[in-house]
């Protein structure tokens, strides 16, 4: 079957069929997550050999391991027998080996196969023991940067520094602040299955003008908590957290927003350093360990969520990852994980936990606000009542960046940014004439 995407996207616009189209997701799976690199996790979830944690990658499911030698392998979680998935899903220890349920068929934990029942009814078959393939087979190519963990279902493509670009830098932050310049996953995972295409979550992360609208609620909540309490009294972190969503639109404006070649981009800071003792503490600890000079470098790096696409968006201000597993057209896993900065003091972490609890938790005041609208919008696309998405805001205002682009807080520019890369995976012609989707200035 061919399917026809010429004409679906646009310099300002794309059609609903991209966010509605059943076929057009399988291709996605082949085209996009076949190619680009995808956040596996951090090394920190298989901290001694013969740990394991599986997940996907597009449709694929992997495991990630370490070995005995120290190193960690993505491979596929499916044995080279008659197919069963190695491992369950989940994360766990496999001791020295990998051993599959079914029969028996036992691996290294680098995959290579170790031995088999009844070897000796192999013998004088075509089925060769010591041939590579009848071990589990392994991703294209993974790769670390910072312990986060990366692969490619593809041989081909940029190595995954330069595929990051300048997104690099916000996971070189999310490390740097650690006093130890290393963080660790802990706290557990959630979980949340959203209605909707994996693309339209991805979107929100740099639309900056939902904010006052959509999450009104909460942040009048959250003001009118504030309000309540006895006159002078600071702002309690989680009214920080949650009534920043209603600044007017003037202060959105004002954030800086980069968009990056292969779709990343981030979103300039929104909160003001805080000076409430847990931040003073934590300051303290980095200075101890970095000297007030280089501390106060890392923490005037000040960023909102970053985009890596296709696949995640830290925030490295709070120490969380959210990875995007899309499932199907409209249905998508987002997984938020919280680490912990070594070196920093627990309260550190505790705050870690409070705003992934308070702001991403699907039990929070914040996160169904946006379930709401995401469910909105995909139940609206799937209507008569109109073919095309706009993305016209602040279009052909972009500043050129070194491997990008620069807007103001309001522009659309991170989506159409997002949909020059889909574009380029897809073999989508945009017709783009102007740096709107074509590629950046170097
Ligand atoms: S399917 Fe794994 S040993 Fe048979
Ligand atoms: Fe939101």
């Amino acid at each position: 079957m061919t399917i026809e995407l010429q004409g679906l996207v646009q310099p300002d616009r794309v059609h609903k069929r991209v966010y509605t189209d059943p076929a057009i997701f399988e291709l996605e799976m082949d085209r996009v997550f076949g190619q680009a690199w995808l956040y596996v996790g951090h090394e920190s979830q298989v901290p001694k050999p013969g740990d394991y944690c599986t997940t996907r990658l597009g449709r694929e499911p992997v495991v990630m391991v370490r070995h005995t030698d120290g190193q960690v392998h993505v491979m596929f979680n499916r044995c080279p027998h008659k197919g069963a998935k190695l491992v369950p899903d989940g994360s766990g220890s496999a001791g020295k080996f990998l051993r599959c349920l079914y029969h028996g068929w036992t691996f290294k934990c680098d995959g290579s196969l170790l031995s088999v029942p009844l070897r000796s009814g192999y013998e004088c078959t075509a089925l060769d023991l010591k041939d590579p393939q009848y071990g589990v087979r392994k991703v294209a190519r993974v790769a670390t940067y910072r312990g986060f963990v990366f692969a490619s279902l593809s041989e081909d493509g940029p190595e995954l520094k330069e595929f990051l670009g300048g997104a690099a830098t916000s996971l070189d932050n999310f490390c740097d602040r650690a006093p130890e310049g290393e963080v660790e996953v802990a706290g557990g995972v959630q979980r949340v299955i959203q209605r909707n295409n994996w693309k339209i979550f991805f979107e929100n992360l740099h639309d900056t003008i939902h904010a006052v609208a959509t999450h009104e609620s909460s942040w009048r909540a959250a003001k009118e908590e504030h309000e309540a309490m006895p006159a002078g009294t600071p702002k309690p972190f989680e009214v920080v957290i949650v009534d920043g969503n209603g600044e007017p639109l003037e202060f959105w404006e004002k954030l800086e927003l980069k968009g990056y070649d292969h779709g990343h981009g981030f979103m300039e800071g929104i909160f003001v350093p805080p000076t409430d003792p847990v931040s003073l503490a934590y300051v303290a600890s980095l200075e101890a360990s970095q000297g007030a000079v280089r501390a106060d470098e890392i923490l005037r790096v000040n960023r909102h969520n970053t985009i890596v696409y296709p696949s995640c968006s830290p925030h490295t201000s709070f120490q969380q990852i959210r990875v995007i597993r899309p499932l199907s057209v409209d249905r998508t896993l987002v997984e938020i994980f919280s680490f912990r900065l070594k070196g920093a003091p627990e309260a550190t972490f505790q705050r870690t936990l409070k705003y992934t609890n308070i702001v991403n938790s699907p039990s929070s005041n914040v996160m169904p606000d946006d379930l709401e609208a995401y469910n909105r919008v995909q139940e609206g696309l799937g209507s008569d009542g109109g073919d095309w998405v706009s993305m016209h805001r602040a279009a052909g205002r972009d500043q050129p960046l070194p491997g990008g682009r620069a807007s103001n807080g309001n522009s659309e520019m991170p989506s159409r940014n997002m949909f020059a890369a889909w574009a380029g995976y897809m073999g989508v012609d945009t017709g783009a004439k102007t740096n709107e989707l074509a590629g950046s200035v170097e």
